[in-house]
């Protein structure tokens, strides 16, 4: 933990009109495919946080250029598939699990060793899902003991393409085994139990990539190049996500959010505040390439307890901080069950975020996989991230509605994906001291 902290008076407000920073996870896939691709590809909308910066990172020191033309557009002069050099060091991905899951599947397909790395967070997280399927498909791939980074990775002697049912719902498996299938031979497929986001696929397409997709199957064939192009990335709804919870929770407030994506593996944010009477108008729907991008308007609405349905879950995965937030507003109680996953998280967002809304007031207890949460009134105090960027974000919108002020400990991590939170917040009214 650092000393940084949030401190909010209470009873801000959160009203006007946000254009978000762009999508996280389309942004690190973009950067991706751009450096795979042959010829110069240009991202308008790139997210420049810590996260996504680690990936740019990455792939500048393994010989890709990189031109900033704005604060949020890149020029990429992509070394095509094969075109990757060997870095100088130890990768360092930062706290972005996102990087070094996908990343590790384009590295294992790649004739020179690397090593992935990150911080103590990311250290902790479990690898064993990528690392099984890729030791499947051939690649020399060796974890911590612990199943958990620093990995490393050696030439193997050629990937094979696999056939694969993900055990867990996880996009990021599914993207580290399909980027790898770009390396092997042969047809890679990969199942998902649930329905994950699916920017991966997406991005192939647009990258002029063939991938087929039938029912819950992802399939693709090794060896093909990609092709340069455009990329404009629609705004990150996990980040407007703090602000459509805070305009539901105070009093007569409005937000219009423009230009945010609303792919449906990532929109069930909106289907579940909803269900729980939200007022949120979806309008102007249209695409910025393959992904859905629409404005929203939402309005301050009174907000009653629901069982969350399970098939929400993993539409919902990084908006479940801010949905306690909204659980704790609401009349009634709040149940979530099925949703373990929330554990391995940048924290176990099960018990930082049950830890913090006890200590604001609110009656929140543990499941194994999941929460319940009783609504009532946010009182004041001090609550702590856990060192994870959503979690911190969450409980600073919750000072919207407290008694008093919150303090929040150990705010940096917002950098990783949410730069100018505080910035945007303080524009739509949150009263940070
Ligand atoms: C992400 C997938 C999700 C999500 C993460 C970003 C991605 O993780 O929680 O923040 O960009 O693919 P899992 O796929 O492991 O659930």
């Amino acid at each position: 933990m650092d000393n940084t902290c949030f401190q909010l008076l209470p009873q801000g407000r959160c009203t006007g009109d946000l254009v978000p920073p762009g999508d996280k996870s389309i942004s690190h896939r973009a950067v991706m495919l751009a450096s795979l691709a042959e010829g110069t590809s240009e991202i308008q909308g790139f997210l420049p946080s810590e996260d996504c910066l680690a990936t740019l990172g990455a792939f500048r020191s393994m010989g890709v250029q990189v031109h900033w033309l704005a604060p949020d557009r890149i020029r990429v002069h992509g070394v095509g598939r094969l075109g990757l050099k060997a870095p100088d060091g130890v990768l360092d991905l930062g706290n972005s699990g996102t990087a070094l899951r996908i990343l590790a599947g384009i590295l294992c397909g790649q004739t020179f060793a690397s090593t992935l790395s990150g911080d103590a967070s990311l250290n902790r997280r479990p690898m064993k899902r990528i690392a099984d399927p890729l030791q499947a498909m051939g690649a020399n791939i060796t974890l911590q003991e612990t199943g958990t980074p620093p990995l490393e990775i050696r030439p193997s002697t050629g990937l094979q393409g696999i056939e694969y049912v993900l055990p867990v719902a996880s996009a990021q498996v599914k993207s580290c085994l399909l980027l790898a299938g770009l390396y092997a031979q042969g047809r890679t497929c990969v199942s998902e139990p649930v329905r994950c986001r699916d920017h991966t696929e997406k991005m192939l397409r647009t990258f002029s990539y063939p991938v087929e997709t039938q029912d819950r199957q992802v399939c693709l064939v090794g060896g093909r190049s990609l092709v340069a192009t455009e990329i404009n990335i629609p705004g990150d709804l996990s980040s407007a996500a703090f602000f459509i919870v805070g305009t539901l929770i105070s009093s007569s407030s409005r937000l219009t959010v423009r230009n945010v994506g609303i792919n449906p593996t990532r929109s069930g944010v909106i289907e579940i505040l909803q269900l729980m009477g939200a007022r949120i108008d979806i309008r102007n729907k249209r695409n910025y390439g393959e992904e859905p991008v629409a404005d929203l308007v939402v309005s301050s609405s009174p907000l009653h307890g629901v069982d969350i349905p399970r098939e929400l879950i993993a539409d919902a995965i990084d908006e479940f901080p801010v949905l306690f937030v909204a659980a704790a507003c609401a009349k009634g109680t709040t149940q979530l069950s099925g949703a373990e996953e929330l554990r391995s998280k940048e924290s176990d967002r099960i018990r930082t975020m049950v830890a913090g809304l006890q200590t604001l007031g609110i009656q929140a207890q543990e499941k194994p996989d999941g929460v319940t949460i009783k609504g009532g009134e946010f009182t004041g105090g001090t609550v702590h991230s856990g060192g994870d960027h959503r979690v911190a974000m969450a409980f600073a919108t919750a000072s919207l509605v407290a008694s008093d002020a919150i303090t929040v400990m150990d705010t940096a991590p917002v950098a990783t994906s949410f730069p100018n939170f505080v910035g945007l917040a303080t524009e739509l009214g949150f009263l940070f001291e």
